[in-house]
């Protein structure tokens, strides 16, 4: 299924905005905000505890997408730094491409990290994985700062508090190599899966609580473009992605909004 390219996100019909509306008639309380936060990695390991391996699709679309995973300019190996990895959706896929890297992935969620290195597919010959969470300082002692030549970040900001994403940003910023790469996917504005959240739900604005105490952002443009550059970084491409998730069998057809970008870290 092909993507669309947009600088805009979605206009809002009448009954779009009413949705909107009855989520901000009950928020979440502050006191339940603050569990969910404390609480956030074993939501996690609750959640790939549930459901193992089986529920992220493998993502095959990242080398069309990101071509810098296949420019490979010189012929020494690059190291890429997958962060929020889960169990290796993103990965496994890529390694099964024979590209140039030395793999380096962490989650937050150690449940995540065991499922993907009891994987067959898990080489540590290739891959190096790890629990950290990336928003603390704790990464630093597992990999130097201006170290790595391509970082991605898909579908993991969302989970992570909006206090903590400038943190998070910076960490990736000082690890990367001046003229380092970060790439990013995650759910943009007015996805169908945010109008879709009940009252109850909504944490702040664009942020939500899942039934299984996970946690989603919904991205601007806009908003994590000024996030990447006061984060340091040089904003390479910033769009939505409109896209269909197809499945006939189960008479499923529904539109998806994500938000892409490149992002480089400048020399000097
Ligand atoms: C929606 S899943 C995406 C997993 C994977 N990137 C993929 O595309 O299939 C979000 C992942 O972010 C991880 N995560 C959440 N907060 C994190 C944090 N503070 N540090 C590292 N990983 C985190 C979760 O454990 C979870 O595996």
């Amino acid at each position: 299924m092909e993507d669309d390219f947009s600088e805009h996100s979605k206009t809002l019909s009448p009954a779009d905005k009413e949705k909107l509306e009855i989520q901000n008639s009950r928020l979440i309380s502050e006191h339940k905000a603050k569990m969910l936060e404390l609480e956030a990695r074993k939501h996690w390991d609750l959640f790939y505890k549930r459901n193992e391996n089986r529920f992220f699709k493998d993502r095959h679309w990242t080398t069309r997408e990101f071509q810098d995973l296949i420019n490979d300019a010189g012929t020494s190996k690059r190291i890429l730094f997958e962060i929020g990895c889960g169990v290796g959706n993103f990965i496994f896929p890529l390694l099964e491409e024979k590209l140039n890297f030395d793999v380096i992935a962490c989650d937050f969620s150690s449940k995540a990290v065991e499922i993907l290195k009891n994987d067959p597919k898990y080489d540590p010959n290739s891959i190096k994985a790890f629990q950290c969470d990336i928003t603390t300082p704790d990464v630093f002692s597992i990999i130097p700062i201006n170290n790595v030549d391509i970082a991605t970040l898909i579908f993991v900001l969302s989970a992570i508090h909006p206090n903590n994403f400038h943190q998070t940003l910076r960490n990736i910023y000082d690890l990367l190599k001046p003229g380092g790469v970060l790439l990013f996917r995650d759910y943009g504005l007015y996805d169908m899966a945010q109008l879709r959240f009940k009252a109850g739900h909504k944490i702040s604005d664009n942020f939500y609580m899942r039934q299984d105490g996970t946690r989603s952002y919904y991205f601007s443009v806009d908003y994590i473009g000024s996030l990447l550059k006061k984060s340091g970084f040089e904003v390479i491409s910033n769009c939505y992605i409109h896209r269909r998730t197809v499945n006939r069998k189960d008479n499923i057809d529904v539109p998806r909004i994500f938000v892409q970008c490149k992002a480089v870290k400048p020399f000097g």
